[in-house]
């Protein structure tokens, strides 16, 4: 499970160590932790507990925390279990707690703002249906204000509720929402903006998804509705063309599934020439490759996922050159404290070291 970095000498000038601004976000590192659902919040309130707050301000060193995937109202739960929501006053309250210990640590932490969408039911959402969301994610956005965050980012990757309306195959609609797919997240975007004074508003995007996001997805018949064509991806040209007129933080752009060790840089490039600010890259980067990304000027930060779930001090690690352990699938999505606030810092086996 261990990946040995390759580059042990050491390098005070690392290019993810560098400082970074996003928006109004100031960064002392461009490595950032990428949301990541674990599925601990096991209370009837869909409250973040004492174990978030342990487990994020054990993050604390990333220049940016991305906190999971929150639901923006009881409506928006997807079939998740113990995904924490930002609608009660319980669950701002709890919030509340986790932003205290990481800024106390000296962090800094966005929330991401997540509707699930219904993939079972082929309903079309009314316009009222339409209004009561842009309205929760308002409100959403707001709570996580007064929560203590430093911004929200709204999920718009994936196959959920926003990515299925910019979805060609998955829109049929014949108004205005089907006519202008972009049309829901532009709409979310300016009432979540409206909670912040500058740009604390980040937006998520996975134009290149393919089936092999979706390890998970039936692949005996049919077609499956999500693979990234030409079309598509002319479609979010686009959409990010426009994102330049809005008041965003930051674009955090999940890559293709890299095929090997090195993830395409190229499907990076293109929206490097298309937004005008700036660009954290994700999925498949280490410390080498986030490095060269960024040193290419390509991305502005690279988030990751499963590796800062299994090495809370990843900025550490990567300052002082030392191996990255891998996480543990079993327990990405269940198993209480295990797997989620025990793995260790280096240097691994301290007790060990005692006896020295
Ligand atoms: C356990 C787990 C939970 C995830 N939850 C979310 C989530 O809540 N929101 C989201 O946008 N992406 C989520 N993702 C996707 C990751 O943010 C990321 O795109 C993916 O893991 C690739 O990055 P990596 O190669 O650094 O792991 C999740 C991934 C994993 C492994």
């Amino acid at each position: 499970m261990i990946r040995q970095e390759q580059r042990s000498e050491w390098d005070g000038d690392r290019a993810l160590l560098r400082p970074v601004t996003l928006g109004d976000l100031r960064l002392p590192n461009r490595v950032v932790m990428a949301p990541v659902t674990r599925c601990r919040a096991t209370n009837d309130d869909l409250a973040p507990t004492d174990l978030h707050a342990a487990y994020y301000g054990q993050r604390a060193g990333a220049g940016l925390i991305i906190a999971e995937g929150t639901w923006t109202s009881e409506r928006t739960i997807g079939f998740y279990p113990n995904v924490p929501g930002v609608y009660s006053e319980r669950q701002v309250a709890a919030w509340s707690r986790v932003t205290h210990v990481v800024h106390a640590l000296g962090g800094r932490i966005v929330l991401q703002l997540w509707h699930a969408g219904d993939p079972r039911s082929d309903r079309e959402m009314t316009v009222a249906d339409i209004e009561r969301t842009i309205a929760d994610f308002g409100a959403a956005s707001e709570n996580a204000r007064r929560a203590g965050f430093d911004g929200v980012e709204i999920a718009a990757n994936g196959t959920h509720l926003i990515a299925r309306f910019l979805n060609p195959r998955l829109n049929r609609r014949a108004d205005g929402h089907g006519t202008r797919r972009d049309r829901l997240l532009f709409e979310i975007v300016e009432a979540a903006a409206a909670a912040w004074e500058g740009r604390r508003l980040g937006v998520r995007l996975s134009p290149y998804w393919t089936i092999d996001d979706e390890p998970s997805a039936d692949r005996r018949g049919g077609d499956y509705p999500w693979n990234a064509d030409e079309r598509t991806l002319a479609d979010y040209d686009a959409l990010v063309a426009e994102l330049n007129e809005r008041p965003l933080a930051y674009l955090h752009l999940r890559g293709p599934a890299p095929r090997g060790p090195v993830p395409d840089v190229d499907a990076f490039a293109r929206y490097r020439k298309l937004f005008d600010g700036p660009l954290i890259a994700n999925h498949g980067f280490d410390g080498e490759t986030g490095d060269a990304i960024v040193e290419a000027g390509i991305a502005d930060a690279v988030s990751f996922a499963r590796l800062f779930i299994a090495n809370p001090d990843l900025v550490g690690r990567f300052a002082l050159g030392h191996e990255t352990a891998g996480s543990d699938p079993d327990t990405h999505y269940s198993g209480g404290a295990r797997g989620y606030v025990d793995y260790p810092t280096w240097p691994l086996g301290v007790s060990a070291m005692r006896s020295m």
